[in-house]
């Protein structure tokens, strides 16, 4: 089976009956929603509100006959099920290669638990060495953005589609990648830089946020815990 797949099955043991849950975006979310109807069809799992982070979560939700609600509604989650594009030894991440950053770090701020799901391609030593780090803008200044983050000791650019405008997120916001050649030196330090920037909506480190990552490798599932 889909090592994506078998993460996903094996998240759907910390969802119970009556759960407020948080659903994020991605391939691996795909997954996890399909095998999260088929329980709710069997009656195996009944009573789940969900609050999703994308327009296309949302609508793979609704598919799946899953019951939709809002953050406005609900206070508090009681766990949120996320993907990743990278996680590192300390449970750290990049997200938001499906632009659903903005909302998946929001949601993720409301949930009593935030497990993530992945392969094992997503596991890295040094965030940023996989792939780009997304970051959302707001449309006005975007150029300004773009030298600004260059200055901070990457290749910036705004994130295009195949037609050549600006990808946009549900927020109708353009993003910003943002590659780093040997990685990120210090995650926390560019954290607190970026957050700080006028212009910048958010950026796709979620550090000391996971409180659990499934990993499916060829051999079978690993769990890490954070420490807290
Ligand atoms: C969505 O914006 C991202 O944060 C996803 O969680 C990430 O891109 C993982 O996607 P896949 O499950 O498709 O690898």
């Amino acid at each position: 089976m889909d090592l994506k797949r078998q993460a996903a099955l094996h998240a759907l043991q910390y969802v119970h009956s009556g759960n407020i849950i948080g659903l994020g975006s991605g391939s691996t979310m795909t997954l996890f929603i399909e095998e999260l109807g088929a329980l709710l069809k069997s009656g195996e799992l009944s009573d789940i509100v969900a609050v999703p982070t994308s327009e296309e979560t949302a609508e793979q939700a609704r598919q799946a006959g899953v019951k939709l609600s809002t953050l406005d509604e609900y206070e508090r989650l009681d766990i949120a099920i996320d993907g990743a594009d990278e996680v590192d030894n300390n449970l750290n991440l990049v997200k938001g290669l499906g632009r659903a950053l903005l909302r998946e770090k929001v949601v993720a701020t409301h949930a009593d638990e935030f497990v993530i799901i992945v392969d094992n391609t997503k596991l890295v030593t040094r965030l940023g060495e996989r792939g780009p780090l997304p970051i959302e803008v707001v449309s006005f200044a975007v150029d300004s953005q773009i030298r600004w983050l260059t200055e901070l000791g990457c290749v910036a650019e705004l994130w295009l589609s195949e037609n050549g405008s600006a990808m946009l997120t549900d927020n109708g916001n353009p993003l910003v990648r943002c590659w780093f050649e040997d990685g990120i030196d210090n995650p926390e330090y560019l954290a607190s830089l970026i957050k700080c920037r006028v212009g910048i909506v958010e950026h796709g480190l979620f550090l000391d946020m996971a409180t659990k990552v499934i990993v499916a490798h060829e051999t079978g599932i690993t769990e890490m815990e954070s420490a807290a």
